[in-house]
């Protein structure tokens, strides 16, 4: 078990004036699953980019199987059997779970594909895998947790040795957690070694044998997982001592500020509620119980075919996401990196792009104006950036979400809605967007969460909704919280929901 497969010596990686990693050395075992923590901008992203060579170091050397290299490249990375599982996937959506696997690596016969040997080998893998998919849906068709096992065992058919995941779990369901849980089992016994990146603390407990922590780009400890708690985990991570506890939102509930009453389209079916000013109405529900949908109907993205919306007493009915945050409602999207950002702009320029209108006199956009509400909320939001002209692209995952949420803080909506407010997002940061919350809950905002994070929908909600199948199945007052509550609701079976795709 003690074999070292691979090793870190002194390795650097500076961008001009900012030490993303600074003199990282560590070890990881053969087979063993080590999680790699810490907070937003700890350096993370950029180590595994150092180990598949789109990244050079700045100084140190990567020891793989014992033998030493200054610097990796994308091939050298590969031909070394080391692969990378992204959130953002790189499969094609409209080819089949086969040929998705073998990509660029068709089987061949006579120069013409062989669709039926690359289902057979692909049934295989799936047999060897434990994974009972049907090798010829279209990934389109298939849901994260899938999408995401289709990625392993595309990286498993290469011959990967070393798997780095880099926040993998999606928000699944309870099923597909299992299901992704026991690819995590099965590669561990093919003596697979694997890095595993996650903001969810309660997964590094679960899957992995050793931690090791960075901080601000520096190297902190690795532990052996069953020598450390939780709590000590996150004093290693943000330096300090850090309670997980949510703020009390002791706003005074003001009028209805948004009223939806039997909202119907393809995929919700008769959502009434009322949102109040100072609210915080948590939405509850499995994954792909409809929660995203509502919002996105809320908001103006998907079409409404049946029912009313009411803000502030009036009816309204958005008719895209622009006319609804001209009606004060705005959303904070789930997929962040791909509806709420653009990459190549700069912090500056994402923060204001929904508000330019705004900042202008008489036409002209005043710079003054738009670059000191920019410098205020990356103070607000602590987003971790050398200056504002920084391009999104560079900035931490964690950050780059924090710069969506400031972008939507400017827009000035009285009605915000967050889906999975806190994802990708670390223990310390987690804590200032939940205290975030609770202050625009007091300047008489309604907030919206949508959140499958138990602890943090029933720790900041006023009241819950419990979703399933499209429809509202529960109402909890907060002396009815429980997780075993919520849980047993938002798996109400489909009985008397109707099939309305
Ligand atoms: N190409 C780049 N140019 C300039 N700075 C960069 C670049 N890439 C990363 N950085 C900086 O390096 C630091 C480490 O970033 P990294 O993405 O490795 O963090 P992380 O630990 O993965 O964080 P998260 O949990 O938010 O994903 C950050 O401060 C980031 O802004
Ligand atoms: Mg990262």
């Amino acid at each position: 078990m003690n074999d070292i497969i691979l090793k870190v010596d002194h390795l650097s990686k500076y961008f001009a004036l900012v030490k993303a990693l600074d003199d990282i050395s560590f070890d990881v075992r053969r087979g063993e699953v080590h999680a790699l923590c810490g907070e937003n901008g700890a350096g993370k992203s950029t180590f595994i980019k150092l180990l598949t060579g789109a990244y050079e170091p700045t100084k140190g050397t990567i020891e793989f199987e014992h033998k030493a290299y200054e610097k990796m490249t994308p091939k050298l990375s590969m031909d070394l059997g080391i692969s990378v599982i992204y959130q953002e996937f790189s499969l094609i959506p409209y080819l089949t779970v086969a040929e998705n696997i073998f990509y660029g690596r068709e089987i061949q016969k006579y120069g013409i594909r062989n669709i039926r040997e690359m289902n057979q080998r692909a049934e295989e893998l799936c047999k060897e895998m434990g994974v009972d998919l049907d090798v010829k849906t279209k990934v389109c068709e298939l849901g994260v947790a899938y999408q995401q096992i289709v990625e392993i065992m595309k990286a498993v058919s290469k011959n990967a040795r070393f798997i780095i995941m880099d926040e993998p779990t999606a928000p699944l369901t309870i099923n597909e957690t299992k299901i992704f849980f026991d690819i995590i089992e099965k590669l561990r016994e093919k003596k697979v070694t694997i890095i595993f990146i996650s903001h969810r603390l309660e997964e590094v407990f679960e899957l992995c044998d050793r931690v090791t922590v960075f901080c601000d780009g520096r190297y902190i400890v690795t532990k052996d997982v069953k020598d450390v708690t939780k709590q000590q985990l996150i004093s290693y991570m943000v330096g300090r001592e850090l309670t997980e506890s949510y703020p009390v939102n002791t706003a005074e509930k003001g009028e209805v500020l948004l009223e939806a009453d039997h909202l119907t389209n393809k995929r919700i079916k008769e959502i009434s509620f009322q949102l109040r000013k100072g609210e915080i109405l948590g939405f509850g529900g499995l994954v792909g119980a409809g929660r995203t949908e509502v919002a996105r109907a809320i908001y103006g993205a998907d079409r409404i075919l049946s029912g009313r919306l009411k803000k502030n007493g009036e009816a309204f009915c958005p008719a895209s996401p622009r006319d609804g945050l001209k009606h004060g409602i705005g959303l904070i999207p789930e997929d962040r990196k791909r509806q709420g950002l653009i990459l190549g702009m700069s912090v500056k320029e994402n923060t204001v792009f929904s508000i330019y209108d705004k900042c202008t006199n008489v036409g002209v956009i005043q710079k003054s104006k738009v670059e000191s509400l920019v410098d205020d909320y990356i103070k607000e939001l602590k987003i971790k950036t050398p200056n504002r002209e920084q391009i999104a692209k560079n900035l931490s995952g964690g950050n780059q979400q924090k710069i969506v949420l400031a972008k939507m803080l400017a827009t000035n909506c009285d009605v915000l809605i967050f889906d999975e407010p806190t994802r990708g997002i670390d223990v310390g940061a987690k804590q200032e967007i939940y205290a975030l919350m609770t202050e625009l809950a007091k300047r008489g905002k309604g907030i919206i969460m949508i959140s499958s994070e138990m602890p943090e929908l029933i720790g900041m909600s006023d009241r819950i909704l419990v979703m399933s199948h499209g429809k509202i199945v529960g109402e909890l007052e907060r002396t009815e919280y429980t997780q075993e509550r919520i849980l047993e609701l938002a798996s109400t079976e489909k009985e008397g929901v109707e099939e309305h795709e």
